[in-house]
């Protein structure tokens, strides 16, 4: 029997036809351009590799990492840039992919900052959207799935640096209001 913190939300099949879909969708519109795809590390990486194999385009990847400060500036969406981009961007069609967003504010950041190196178009693509979570108007131009205001894993999205590698996407359910170990997720009994 499955534990009962873990839960399916999202099957790898759901997330293959999804991303099939997507890719389709890029490469109708970004016909006859080159496209430079922004990996956001860590979380996109499974996303962006099944991604970019779906897109019928002349395409280059890179990537960046970042992560928010501390919890008192966080409202401010201010990140730090922990891995910035190798190539220059000025002038390119760049298309950021991220595996979640949630309150906006990484995303929003990380635009503006993208934008001041002017690409000739810069668009956000994201496996998951939590809008209920919404902090910040965000144009997001590809959205795979909504999902609700639940801690998610899988599929490259981690908790903790764990579970990145399970084929679907579950929801992590608090045991008592408590966020459950990583043991007592993993066991099966
Ligand atoms: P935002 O700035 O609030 O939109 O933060 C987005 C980032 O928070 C994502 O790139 C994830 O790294 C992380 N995140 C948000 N929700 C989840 C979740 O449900 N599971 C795992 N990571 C999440
Ligand atoms: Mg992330």
């Amino acid at each position: 029997m499955m534990p009962s913190v873990k839960e399916v939300l999202l099957s790898s099949e759901d997330i293959k036809e999804k991303v099939r879909e997507i890719g389709e969708r890029i490469t109708e519109d970004y016909r006859g351009q080159r496209l430079l795809l922004v990996g956001i590390l860590r979380g996109a990486v499974v996303f962006l590799s099944d991604l970019m194999r779906h897109l019928q385009l002349p395409c280059e990847i890179d990537f960046m990492e970042v992560s928010s400060y501390g919890a008192d500036t966080t409202s401010s969406g201010v990140v730090r840039i922990l891995k910035d981009l190798q190539e220059d961007i000025t002038g390119r069609h760049v298309l950021i992919v991220e595996d979640i967003i949630d309150t906006g504010l990484t995303l929003s950041y990380l635009r503006r900052s993208l934008l001041a190196r002017k690409p000739a178009s810069l668009e956000i693509c994201a496996l998951l959207s939590k809008p209920s979570r919404r902090k910040i108007d965000l144009d997001v131009k590809y959205v795979g799935f909504e999902v609700p205001d639940e801690f998610v894993v899988g599929y490259g999205i981690d908790f903790a640096g764990a579970y990145r590698n399970l084929s679907d996407i579950h929801a992590l359910k608090p045991e008592g209001g408590r966020q459950p170990s990583l043991p007592t997720f993993l066991s099966e009994d």
